[in-house]
């Protein structure tokens, strides 16, 4: 990457007043939370695809429950990185700041930010299979021989509080992210392969409006090349050089 990509998306930056920052699991990738699609991605021998659907539950709610039990002690033992540190340092910069995040960590609440919108939902939460009824996840689940933790109000089995493929998002989640898109003058993508469509319709749909759209990944994704920029490298690093070089410009 040349020093010039990054002045120029530092420059757009620093003159934006409303901001939408969309994130995946590469942003998590350095607090050490294992990204989906990379090496590590797989666990036991699946890939997310296989795990993550309402079928898979519906024939082993066993091993999807252990799947984001392993998860989410991982995600309760990491801190936040640098990359959220600095987003959430840029939220009260600007006159309107929104976190869309495909993770379901709770890192950016961690690091501060507030205006969040978890599109793909929360790992530390749970809803009822029966009664709908969504709630935090009691630490005792977390234990390897935990039973299948089921509703306190109506004893149907809980699942998780995500969003998996082939269902529908929450209603008012994509709406949301979509009206922070049309609204931004500065869009950044960050720790993304680009695979799940509706997070990256939301910021090609920033850019259509007008925004300037910033693709953060050390690899190449299909958003890279229609990115405005590509800031190739890790987030960790890359954010929070964006981040202090916009300032100075401020
Ligand atoms: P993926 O695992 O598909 O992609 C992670 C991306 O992060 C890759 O493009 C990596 O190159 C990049 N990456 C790795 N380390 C990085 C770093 N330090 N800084 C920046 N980028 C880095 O994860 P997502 O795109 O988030 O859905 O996956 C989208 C959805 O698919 C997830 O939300 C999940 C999954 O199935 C659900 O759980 C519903």
């Amino acid at each position: 990457m040349s020093s010039s990509v990054l002045e120029r998306a530092a420059l757009a930056l620093s003159g934006a007043r409303t901001v939408l920052i969309v994130t995946g699991a590469g942003v998590s990738a350095e607090s050490g939370i294992p990204t989906f699609r990379g090496a590590g991605g797989l666990w036991e021998g699946f890939r997310a695809e296989e795990l993550a659907t309402p079928g898979a539950f519906a024939d082993n709610p066993e091993r999807v429950w252990r799947w984001y039990r392993w998860r989410r002690r991982i995600c309760l033992q990491s801190e936040p990185n640098p990359a959220h540190l600095s987003i959430a340092e840029m939220e009260p910069a600007f006159d309107a700041f929104q976190v869309a995040t495909q993770n379901v960590d709770g890192l950016h609440r961690q690091a501060g930010s507030r205006n969040i919108v978890e599109l793909h939902g929360c790992i530390h939460r749970s809803r009822c299979t029966g009664c709908g009824e969504v709630r935090d996840l009691p630490d005792e689940i977390d234990a390897d021989d935990a039973p299948l933790p089921a509703c306190r109000r109506c004893g149907k089995m809980l699942r998780p509080h995500i969003v998996w493929f082939g269902e529908t998002y929450q209603p008012g989640v994509l709406e949301s992210a979509q009206a922070a898109a049309e609204a931004a003058d500065f869009v950044l993508v960050a720790g993304t392969s680009a695979s799940v469509w509706p997070p990256i319709a939301v910021a090609l749909h920033g850019q259509r409006t007008g925004a300037y759209l910033v693709d953060v990944n050390p690899d190449t994704t299909s958003l890279s090349d229609r990115a405005d920029a590509h800031l190739t490298g890790a987030a960790g690093a890359i954010l929070p050089a964006l981040w202090e070089r916009a300032r100075s410009l401020r």
